[in-house]
């Protein structure tokens, strides 16, 4: 079934390989098309299964999902594998950071490493460090940055620091400091400002007391010792007299700036003149977001002797994706990450069918599956489209999997380019090995005469419109015989078409946008760049039903790597001014524009 590809068919030829017995070079094409991490092949071939995984036959085992076949084959998927959180916290002299680290241990189990703290054991203990650190320390200067850095990356090198992560409190403190850090590769996950009025912050030095006993801070005003027996203990630190705080705070002052740009991706400045529990609150709610964004990784791992490349799987390695998957602008698109979308969008459309929705529709748009860019592949449409029929298949559901003709009568016939061949493929495709085709899988077209009683639900695959000719009177038509039966719309195009008629965009028009509209978001994706451009990408925003939507900001990490960062969530699809203030870090204010680079998303949303 290996054949070669129609021409007009090439451009499909990323969809999965689905059957195993044969070796997989020997369905390639040719050996230029053997990549790491996409295996190409013709969508005609059929089932991912090897000699020694046996289904029983049956409507409901034809050829179930992806991950449940790769688990049968000893893969597992693996949730909540995030690595430990790294954070930074940084603020001027007695911002509160070492109250705040103090809670944030506590609830999360970090680190805690405090350069001032090692600094003033050092002291007390009389090392040559402490002799060295202490006269910059009285003076309110920085001690120098090879004896911090020294012991700030011999403590980060420590076991407990790296299985627990780390919480880093007044450090980098400098430039040099910070560029220490991306030499070696150090980055936190998150950078907590602390920020509070010059005013307050001396008051807060002054009355500072610490108890020597438990290392807790406390103020004479703002947080009294409990007892009169720890009160008699308190000792107050060296530098903070007033004059020492002054010198302190210029120190901060000159040298603050000079690290933010390290870390403006990161960067999360907090007000910090409020009680320490609502700061705490604050700080809590951005480390939560951080780790779940690394708990949603998703990690293909091996789990037994079966080598990855009998699946034409990436490599042995496993797959790590902190909250997203990275490198969304390299094409093709490995398996996995194909893998992790089809996924995505088979949980929230199962979801939203489960909670009775009937009209429902996926609009994803990775650069494989964006028609505007000109690495769009039909293939890994149809593969998406083959997943979620079959996935419902799977549970019993005849699903009909649709694909509008050609639309109009003489001169004007035609279908859009982007569809040109799609039926073929499907027809072509590998449906599973137990008979799904033509029983649990149908495949049709877009109208009345489409819909059969036994159909459960209809798949449609990008209807649009083209050039002169609206499918929405169809589609219409369809939904209406379809009843209370589910009508799953993928990256439906449903704007106008300019032409030269004008036909399309007077008659009915509004009648006919207020329809396209009835459909719900089941699930949402889609990259986001500066404008006018498709590289870097700036971030994504994703919605999976039933949560809102989740602005996520794409990090540049040191080693090479990248990472997605989640910044904002909106329960409804935000404007582009929305997105661009949670970008900016402003706080979100309807009524402004986005201006300069900001102003990247403007009329695509
Ligand atoms: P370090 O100990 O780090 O001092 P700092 O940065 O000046 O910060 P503080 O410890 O004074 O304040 P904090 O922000 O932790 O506030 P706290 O929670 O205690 O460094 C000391 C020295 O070591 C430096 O000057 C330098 O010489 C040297 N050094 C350190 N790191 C270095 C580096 N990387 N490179 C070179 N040199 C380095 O709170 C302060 C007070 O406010 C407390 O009394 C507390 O109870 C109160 N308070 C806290 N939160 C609140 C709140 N929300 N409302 C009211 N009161 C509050």
């Amino acid at each position: 079934m290996a054949a070669s590809l129609p021409a007009t068919l090439s451009h499909a030829s990323n969809i999965t390989q689905r059957k195993g017995p044969v070796p997989i070079p020997s369905l390639l094409q040719s050996p230029s098309s053997i990549n790491s991490s996409t295996v190409s092949f013709s969508p005609f071939s059929s089932c991912t299964t090897t000699s020694s995984y046996s289904l029983s036959v049956g409507p409901r085992r034809r050829c179930s999902s992806k991950y449940q076949r790769l688990k049968r084959k000893g893969f597992h998927v693996e949730c909540a594998l995030g690595e430990p959180l790294k954070v930074m916290i940084s603020g001027a002299p007695a911002s509160g950071k070492g109250t705040q680290c103090s809670m944030i241990v506590e609830k999360y189990g970090l680190v805690h490493i405090s350069t001032g703290d090692l600094l003033r054991a050092e002291v007390s203990s009389g090392t040559e460090i402490g002799k060295k650190a202490k006269e910059y320390m009285d003076s309110g200067k920085l001690v120098p940055d090879e004896i911090v850095t020294d012991m700030v990356v011999s403590r980060l090198s420590r076991q407990d620091a790296r299985e627990r992560g780390w919480l880093l409190d007044g450090y980098p403190r400098s430039y040099p400091q910070a560029q220490s850090l991306e030499k070696l590769n150090i980055r936190p996950d998150i950078y907590i400002v602390l920020d509070v009025p010059d005013e307050i912050l001396i008051d807060r030095c002054i009355g500072r007391r610490l108890d020597p006993v438990t290392g807790k801070i406390y103020h004479i005003k703002n947080f009294p010792p409990e007892n009169e027996e720890v009160a008699r203990r308190l000792i107050t630190r060296s530098d903070d007299t007033l004059e020492k705080v002054k010198s302190r705070l210029q120190t901060y002052k000159q040298n603050a700036e000079a690290i933010l740009p390290n870390y403006l991706n990161l960067l999360n400045k907090i007000d910090g003149n409020r009680t320490r529990e609502v700061i705490f609150q604050e700080i809590d709610s951005i480390l939560k977001k951080v780790e779940e964004n690394s708990s949603s990784s998703v990690q293909l791992a091996k789990t037994n002797g079966n080598s990855f490349t009998n699946f034409g799987v990436a490599s042995s390695k496993s797959v790590s994706w902190r909250g997203i998957p990275t490198r969304l602008n390299n094409i093709p698109h490995s398996r996995e990450i194909r893998e992790y979308f089809y996924d995505d969008i088979r949980n929230s459309t199962r979801r939203a069918i489960e909670d009775k929705k009937t009209r429902l529709k996926v609009e994803i748009n990775i650069p494989e599956l964006n028609p505007d860019m000109d690495v769009y592949r039909i293939g890994t449409l149809m593969e998406l489209v083959r997943e979620l029929a079959l996935s419902f298949a799977d549970d019993g559901k005849r699903v009909k999997v649709c694909v509008q003709g050609s639309m109009g009568e003489g001169a004007l016939a035609g279908i859009p380019l982007q569809l040109a061949g799609t039926r073929k493929i499907l027809e072509f495709m590998d449906w599973g090995e137990y008979g799904a085709m033509g029983t649990f899988i149908n495949i049709g077209a877009i109208g009345r005469d489409e819909v059969d009683e036994q159909d459960d639900m209809f798949i449609l695959i990008a209807p649009q419109n083209a050039v002169g000719n609206c499918i929405i009177d169809d589609l219409q038509a369809m939904t209406d015989a379809a009843g209370s039966r589910p009508v799953i719309l993928i990256n439906p195009r449903l704007k106008d078409m300019p032409s030269s008629s004008g036909i399309m965009t007077t008659i009915g028009r509004d009648k006919r946008m207020e329809y396209a509209a009835s459909f719900e978001i089941c699930y949402y994706f889609r990259l986001l760049y500066y404008a006018g451009s498709f590289y870097p990408i700036m971030g994504a925003l994703r919605m999976a039903y039933p949560k809102g939507y989740e602005l996520f900001r794409r990090v540049d990490e040191p080693n090479g790597k990248e990472k997605y960062v989640i910044i904002a969530e909106f329960p409804e699809k935000p404007t582009a001014t929305e997105i661009n203030d949670a970008f900016a870090g402003r706080t979100r204010k309807k009524e402004k524009t986005a201006p300069g680079i900001w102003g990247f998303l403007s009329g695509i949303l």
